[in-house]
């Protein structure tokens, strides 16, 4: 496989068609990327009491997530280190230990082993601080988005996030008493690669209009005439992008926060945010983002039921590598702390309607998605080396014909109107650097 030629492809705003089903490709993604990139692995709400625990995974590899005894957070592989059976036999729980149910060592909810049956006798000498779970290298929260990284010497979080900080605190640092997940994360598998997904919220606006038009035809999503908003696409750092609808003015009729209701909307501090952040924010209509590798999100008005008002909601999503052709899509719902319960169930029951594993919005991609997968994954394709087509907006040499905007208040390259692929090019670079050792 010709990894090192991908850099100069992108380039051209090419990409091979097979790299979203591929043994190879997957193998390096698990050896050079997710090994070292900072991934998300929860929401700090998800364990919010001493003990709790959920299990998740890094690339391919099972995590547990857990708030130990002294209420720090960590992020513990979930192999014995005995034989390496799984500790963890639950999805959630709480609990101050995990006993392996192979031989019965015993490790406290800090990672470390307290005890193993006939420790005296069967052992001399075991040092047990030797021989606690394996924590990631590091983990750091942002907002109460828990992301780790097993690199040794990966850069600090915020280095990582680049300009996407300042978005991420726009979007998610609004209240005084942050997020919180609602219910839990639903999540089902697919014959896709995890890239896709990546993909497609790095900006894919060009599919809604088209591949979605049935959607804004019945009502699901709260859109008001294009005319009155502007969209954004923003390379926000290294990796990640944004892309912003926003009303042209504040006071333009339409939604405004991404359609929270007042209520909400009156519990957010502007002195949490910088004024140029809430002003963006307050004329917000639909943010959609991924931060690289694998989280995406989406905050929009939207409705599961168009006989029913929209709702401003954020959903999560995390595109979870399973195999070079399979991925596990996961879709958390958050709502800001103290929405009244109705708010919060008709924002569950939207993001479920919408972005859940029957959601309107969800059918509607994953046929694309699994038969781009199926035709990646093809002999004759590979054979004559087809490359796919990223150039919207940009002249092959990468020169931007699409605006480059210059007086946008946030940080990175923005680009309006937003029929440009440079976005995905972003992410694709990025991936590109892991890939051949170069980030
Ligand atoms: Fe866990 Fe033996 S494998 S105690
Ligand atoms: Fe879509």
């Amino acid at each position: 496989i010709d990894i090192e030629g991908i850099p100069a492809d992108l380039d051209r705003g090419l990409l091979p068609s097979h790299v979203f089903n591929d043994p190879d490709i997957h193998r390096l993604e698990l050896e050079r990327l997710f090994t070292r990139a900072w991934c998300f692995v929860g929401h700090e709400s998800e364990i919010p009491t001493n003990g709790d625990y959920v299990v998740r995974t890094i690339g391919e590899d099972p995590f547990i997530l857990v708030r130990d005894e002294h209420g720090v957070v960590r992020v513990l592989l979930d192999a014995c280190r005995h034989r390496g059976t799984r500790v963890c036999r639950v999805e959630k729980g709480n609990a101050s230990n995990f006993r392996c149910p192979y031989h019965g060592w015993t490790y406290s909810n800090s990672g470390d082993l307290v005890g193993a049956p006939a420790i005296n006798t069967a052992y001399r000498g075991l040092d047990r601080s030797q021989w606690g779970l394996v924590p990631a290298a590091h983990v750091r929260s942002v907002h109460g988005l828990v992301f780790a990284s097993l690199d040794q010497n990966a850069p600090p979080l915020e280095d990582y996030l680049g300009g996407m900080k300042w978005y991420l605190d726009l979007m998610f640092g609004l209240h005084p008493e942050g997020l919180e997940v609602v219910g839990e994360p639903n999540r089902f598998v697919l014959d896709a690669n995890w890239k896709i997904g990546a993909d497609n919220f790095s900006g894919d606006d060009y599919h809604t209009v088209f591949l979605h038009k049935s959607m804004w035809e019945i009502g699901t999503i709260a859109i008001p005439p294009v005319a009155n908003m502007q969209g954004y696409h923003v390379h926000a750092g290294p990796g990640h992008s944004v892309t912003f609808s926003i009303a042209n003015n504040p006071d333009e009729p339409g939604p405004k926060f991404w359609g929270y209701e007042q209520e909400v909307v009156d519990s957010f501090d502007p002195d949490l945010v910088t004024p140029k952040q809430f002003e963006i924010a307050r004329r917000a209509r639909i943010t959609v983002g991924t931060v690289f590798p694998n989280l995406s999100f989406i905050i929009a008005p939207l409705t599961d039921d168009p006989t029913k008002p929209p709702t401003g909601l954020i959903s999560l999503r995390q595109w979870q590598p399973r195999g070079p052709g399979r991925m596990e899509i996961w879709n958390w719902v958050l709502v800001w702390k103290g929405t009244p319960e109705p708010i919060r169930e008709r924002a569950y029951a939207s993001s479920i309607g919408t972005f859940g594993p029957a959601g309107l919005f969800e059918q509607d991609d994953t046929e694309p998605w699994q038969s781009i997968t199926q035709m990646s994954g093809t002999q004759y394709g590979r054979s004559i080396g087809m490359k796919l087509n990223y150039q919207m907006g940009h002249q092959p040499s990468g020169v931007g014909f699409v605006e480059e905007i210059t007086g946008f208040p946030g940080p990175g390259k923005v680009y309006s109107p937003r029929y440009e692929e440079g976005v995905q090019l972003n992410f694709y670079r990025r991936w590109a650097a892991y890939l051949n050792g170069a980030a």
